[in-house]
């Protein structure tokens, strides 16, 4: 996209059939938001619903309401809902736990399903709860995690690999791998492959049974906006679920756990890769965000993936021109990465803080990167061309070399 002035960027909003949706979420003024895909923001319909929850269904009908209000059935009844965002069945996907607790699940269940193969692979510079958790359980299973760089990765997949465990969209770069041919190549060599889609769903097209996708997991709290911590989800192909046993195999994943039987006997579905309790008012925020996201892509997703493309390419055409300090690190190709982008700074700490002291907010991903989100739902072109603006005048007045910039919080 050729660098724009502000009067086009403003025809692009005028025109911008997703305009509607900013006003749906509770934006602090003035902010210019480039951090949906690490915490979406809070809908309005999200603290609406939570007062609900909280005075009605809690506060008035107290233990009832896990029938009346079906709270019981939230886990299964969100995770249908977001089936249709992945391209899945809605009994193949459930909403629960966290990313981190999913992907164990799933490593050592699929790794179970692979007897005599002894070895767990990852990518190195995958997320770090990716990398841990694959060691974590290895160590349960009393097998092999292996790490390897991203161009070793199809010649490591050899017969002694159980499990492949990779994120879609990579959290630092951006850059994407190709769902479908590394799930057909470890297919082909015997592996099972868990899909992390933490930032992937909400920010490129995703179809996993067109993928081939068995396995999968993923965050609720960066661009489904389903608040601080909301529950994850995981999704399991319809052909694989009698061959996985869940291996926190706690109640709600019982076939009838309200018989209150001494022996476990998993649920016949993906419900039984369900433990405790669930977390209703985490799972409830989460279902308004994810009811929103649906709203924006029903009847069709197309457009939201083409304005993030958009967005992501005003960004990276601007700070090109402007500020040749910064290395782009993503991918530029849009079907090569996901929906943020990352420039490569000495000093992108001080960076990031200084934008952040002018109300544009973007994150710092150790060592050297500035991250920067695009959110469609809610970001305009305008904020886009003025955060970029923002970026190339703090680097041009030496802003960020503020001492109160240099000091490093605890979340980074
Ligand atoms: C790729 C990826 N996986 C997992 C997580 C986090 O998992 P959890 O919600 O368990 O902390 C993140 C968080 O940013 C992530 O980027």
């Amino acid at each position: 996209m050729p660098p724009m002035t502000l009067e086009e960027v403003r025809a692009l909003d005028a025109a911008d059939p997703l305009a509607p949706f900013r006003d749906r979420f509770a934006l602090p003024p003035g902010v210019i938001y480039l951090d949906g895909n690490s915490l979406g923001p809070l809908p309005k319909a999200t603290a609406a619903r939570l007062r609900e929850v909280v005075d009605v269904e809690w506060g008035r009908d107290l233990i009832s309401s896990w029938n009346t209000h079906a709270w019981v059935d939230a886990s299964a009844r969100i995770g249908g809902k977001l089936a249709t965002l992945v391209g899945l069945e809605e009994d193949e996907v459930l909403v629960t736990d966290s990313t981190s607790v999913n992907l164990f699940k799933l490593i050592v269940a699929a790794a179970r399903s692979r007897p005599g193969r002894g070895v767990l692979l990852t990518e190195l510079g995958n997320f770090p709860t990716d990398q841990y958790l694959t060691a974590g359980a290895a160590q349960v299973l009393g097998l092999r995690a292996r790490a390897v760089p991203t161009e070793l990765l199809e010649a490591s997949l050899t017969e002694d690999i159980a499990v492949l465990v990779l994120s879609h969209v990579n959290y630092r770069s951006g850059h994407r791998h190709d769902l479908a041919r590394l799930t057909s190549l470890a297919r082909a060599r015997g592996a099972l492959v868990v899909w992390d889609l933490s930032h992937s769903v909400g920010a490129v097209p995703l179809n996993l049974r067109e993928a081939g996708v068995e396995l999968a997991v993923g965050c609720g709290y960066k661009y489904l906006n389903g608040g601080p911590g909301a529950p994850a989800f995981l999704c399991v192909a319809r052909a694989c679920q009698p061959l996985l046993d869940n291996p926190i195999p706690g109640w709600f994943g019982h076939a009838r756990p309200f018989d209150f039987t001494d022996g476990y006997q998993p649920a016949p579905g993906l419900t039984r890769m369900l433990s405790g309790t669930p977390p209703i008012l985490s799972l409830l925020a989460l279902e308004t965000g994810v009811d929103l996201m649906l709203e924006a892509t029903t009847p069709s997703a197309a457009p939201l993936f083409a304005k993030s493309e958009r967005l992501c390419a005003l960004f990276a055409g601007l700070v090109r021109d402007r500020c040749p300090e910064l290395t782009l690190v993503s991918p530029i190709e849009p079907a090569r990465r996901g929906s943020h982008l990352s420039y490569a700074h000495p000093h992108a700490y001080a960076l990031v803080q200084a934008l952040s002291a002018r109300q544009i907010i973007g994150d710092f991903r150790a060592p050297d990167l500035a991250r920067f989100g695009f959110t469609p739902l809610f970001l305009r072109y305008e904020d886009v061309w003025r955060a970029a603006e923002g970026v190339a005048e703090v680097l041009k007045t030496g802003a960020w070399l503020d001492p109160r910039f240099q000091v490093r919080a605890r979340v980074t």
